[in-house]
């Protein structure tokens, strides 16, 4: 157990001794704190009061004790006085702490059973990861806010527990930023806490190789640093640079101690060196292994490079043999990830020696041409005694014998590959993605894009309705993906993962039947409250109320609703302009939009401030929304066109909810329409004299949204006659423009209508001069205004 764990769990140790508390043992306080919940927990009465010297008694193989003997005397002592082990003397002292290992078939490889009686606890599991299991839960079970005794008191119960599945994975991206050693371990211990057993270690980038090679040491003194960084979001044009070098790498030596730091938590690193595509760095160092000969540079910018390994060189091959060589000297896991993801063909359809293999291997296509690369990359693991798994593009012409799939694209690529019988790991964007916002975005530091909430996540079913039951088996379980092209600091890596890895975890270790959303959200407070003690940066994105807004045709009005992903949030608001207050307002029934307003509400209760002290009534983050009162709000809409699901912005009446959004085309406000013209019909009851109407759109252009090319606006009286009352045309954007919500305005004093007809025209395909020519581009519109 190195230092830093041992500071994490000291931490927590001295509130023991700190904070003020009382111990009952009832079924709720006992797992009060548990994260992720066990399988079965049945509570006892009394408690168990440690003896004035707390020892752990060991029985069993040493070899497979002293691990998780360390991990717990560590998470047990207080201040510099350890925890001593001994081996059993006999009978079972009272006030002690017994490790057993002991053969137990039904607890399987990771299982556990925890009996902690008045007199004594016992640890037991059949093999070491299980009582690395088990540990965790034995120090969640710790309480947060501390007790007066100088003892270690913890309440009775009897836990039998194991995993639903046997892969649960955090990926860590070190390449677009580079994190230290001290901080992969911190990120391990969080692992660990939630009992993750897999830490996907994305080592090499277009943007920067960050593992020592002693074979090939251009890739430390060259593919490891890139000359600046790219500033504020890839879609924000025109790209601006910040002028530093940025860069790092890991020593071999470094390599070993995270790897025995793993080992000692329970946990498997899987290396992942990116091969063909995403290997801009690596052609920096040694540009012959590319089809073009270079030059190049490690990448300033995020993305997909067109250069990529040279598919029909032997020089690559036995370049990326040597490099794995080593990779393979320092990992003992299993399985070594190879990436295959977003590899262009660009270059091997122009490369001679790429036509001349494909042509040597009778291979029809370039698809055919990575599955061949692949497949002897699999065929070399497999000489060495390891096993691939790549991201799901290798699914494309064919998947390698023995491949274990990782199903980002969504699910598809993971059902497709279960149903071919081979093993798969699930990471879809849509719930997985820990690079996406969880809240906001408006408020929210910067984040890739994408909308991931803490509910969301907890909602994530790894295995998808479509297989069998045979084919079930084959999704091995799921992973947090944590690309950080925006994450460039340690708290904000914690603050991405943190609590969505905690939904994660539970996800992957509770059963399906026990999953339960209002438990979990009853359990996170307390384990927020743990998450705090160990100084750890976590979002209060969940914190946030969010607001929709409805018509209730009942009462014939707009409403407004408020929630929160808290446990009985206490939710207050105002609507005079005023910031919320603890003693402000309780929000308890739909607020009904009669007039325009500001509305501006938050959560109230303890420890929600990111700043203030944890027991203390404070306010969460606030949220503000304009309410417009409009005569299209209560009129009956019809979209003539379908908008992307993906971007609903809030449904069928979206646009005449009273409610616009932000920049952000991700803020559940913007409804978006792909390649599509739009035709918008409104009924408004009855003939309504007008002032003017409007149209709200986003222009985010490097997002592919464009405006409108064009617009038409055309009203009707009773008899339902249309005559055209506005039109605008606008050329096609010849460059990229400022990021904006835009208004487009029609005058129409003077003129009355009982029916109005919207045409949009969508730009339609992306223009040449656009990194998306040629693909469909977006229209997003949030509110039609009619005054
Ligand atoms: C990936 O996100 N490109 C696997
Ligand atoms: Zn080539």
């Amino acid at each position: 157990m190195g230092s830093r764990a041992q500071q994490l769990f000291v931490g927590l140790s001295l509130l023991l001794v700190l904070g003020a508390g009382a111990t009952m043992c009832h079924a709720t306080d006992a797992a009060a704190g548990l994260v992720p919940l066990p399988r079965s927990l049945r509570s006892g009465t009394g408690e168990f009061v440690a003896a004035e010297r707390l020892v752990i008694y060991l029985e069993g193989d040493r070899s497979q004790l002293a691990r998780p003997a360390a991990l717990l005397a560590a998470g047990l002592s207080v201040g510099a006085d350890a925890v001593p082990t001994q081996p059993l003397p006999g009978e079972i002292p009272a006030g002690a702490l017994l490790l057993r290992l002991a053969p137990d078939r039904e607890l399987g490889a990771e299982g556990y059973a925890l009996t902690v009686r008045p007199e004594q606890v016992i640890l037991s599991a059949p093999a070491e990861a299980g009582l690395q299991r088990g540990a965790q839960t034995l120090l969640q079970l710790l309480p947060v806010g501390g007790t007066t005794d100088k003892n270690l008191r913890l309440p009775c119960l009897e836990i039998r527990d194991w995993p639903r599945f046997p892969y649960r994975g955090m990926h860590l991206d070190v390449c677009r930023h580079f994190f230290p050693v001290t901080f992969i371990k911190r990120y391990l211990d969080l692992l660990a806490l939630h009992k993750f057993n897999r830490f996907h270690w994305h080592l090499t980038e277009d943007q920067g190789w960050r593992i020592e090679i002693r074979r090939y040491p251009e890739l430390a003194r060259v593919a490891s640093r890139r000359a600046e960084t790219l500033v504020g979001h890839y879609s924000d044009q025109p790209h601006q640079f910040d002028g530093r070098p940025h860069g790092g790498y890991f020593t071999q030596e470094e390599v070993r101690e995270v790897v025995a730091y793993a080992a000692a938590l329970g946990i498997t690193v899987i290396p992942e060196i990116e091969m063909p595509g995403h290997s801009l760095a690596a052609l920096a160092a040694y540009p012959e292994l590319s089809c073009t000969g270079g030059p190049f540079a490690p990448a300033t910018k995020w993305g997909v490079f067109p250069d990529v390994y040279c598919a029909g060189n032997d020089e690559v091959f036995r370049f990326l043999e040597g490099v794995l060589d080593e990779v393979i000297a320092l990992f003992p896991g299993e399985y070594i990830h190879i990436g295959g993801d977003e590899c262009p063909k660009t270059r091997w359809e122009e490369c001679p020696k790429c036509q001349a293999r494909m042509e040597a291997e009778g291979l029809d296509s370039e698809h055919e041409l990575q599955s061949w690369f692949i497949r002897r990359i699999e065929n070399f693991l497999h000489s060495q005694g390891r096993r691939l798994i790549g991201w799901d593009e290798i699914l494309e012409g064919g998947l390698a014998p023995d491949a274990t799939v990782m199903s980002w694209r969504g699910v598809a690529g993971g059902i497709e590959a279960a149903q071919q019988g081979h093993d798969v790991i699930m990471t879809p964007g849509t719930h997985c993605y820990f690079d996406h916002y969880q809240a906001g975005p408006v408020g929210e530091p910067l984040a890739i894009g994408g909308m991931t909430t803490l509910r969301k996540v907890y909602g994530f079913e790894p295995v998808p309705g479509e297989l069998t039951e045979t084919q079930a088996k084959h999704v091995l379980g799921a992973q947090g993906n944590v690309w950080t092209e925006y994450i460039a600091t340690p708290e904000q890596v914690e603050y991405m993962i943190l609590p969505r890895m905690c939904a994660l975890a539970e996800v992957l270790w509770t059963p399906r039947s026990q999953r339960e959303w209002a438990g979990f959200q009853d359990r996170l407070g307390t384990h927020l409250r743990r998450l705090s003690a160990l100084g750890a940066n976590y979002s209060r994105g969940s914190f946030r109320v969010s607001v929709t807004s409805r018509y209730d045709t009942e009462y014939g009005r707009q409403e407004l609703l408020l929630e929160s992903e808290q446990a009985a949030p206490s939710i207050v608001y105002t609507l005079d302009g005023s910031m919320p207050g603890t003693d402000s307002p309780r929000f308890a029934t739909p607020i009904p939009c009669a007039d325009s307003f500001t509305l501006k509400t938050g959560l109230t209760g303890k420890g929600l401030s990111a700043t203030g002290p944890q027991d203390v009534e404070s306010m969460g983050p606030v949220t503000i929304v304009e309410y417009h009162h409009h005569l299209g709000v209560g009129s009956h809409i019809e979209l003539g066109t379908a908008y992307a699901t993906r971007y609903a912005g809030g449904g069928e009446r979206a646009l005449v909810d009273g409610l616009t959004g932000s920049d952000h085309y991700n803020d559940g406000r913007w409804q978006g329409y792909e390649g599509v013209d739009l035709e918008l019909r409104f009924d408004l009851g009855e003939p309504r004299a007008l002032r003017r109407v409007a149209l709200h759109c986003l222009v985010d252009t490097g997002a592919w949204i464009f405006p409108p090319r064009g617009i038409t606006l055309e009203l009707a009286g009773e008899d339902g006659a249309f005559h055209e009352a506005a039109c605008t045309e606008h050329t096609v954007c010849e460059d990229h423009q400022p990021r904006e919500a835009r208004r487009y305005s029609f005058d129409l004093a003077g003129q009355s209508a009982r029916y109005l007809r919207l045409q949009v025209a969508n730009t339609g395909v992306c223009p040449a001069w656009h990194r998306g020519a040629g693909n469909p581009c977006w229209v997003f519109v949030d509110e039609v205004i009619v005054e």
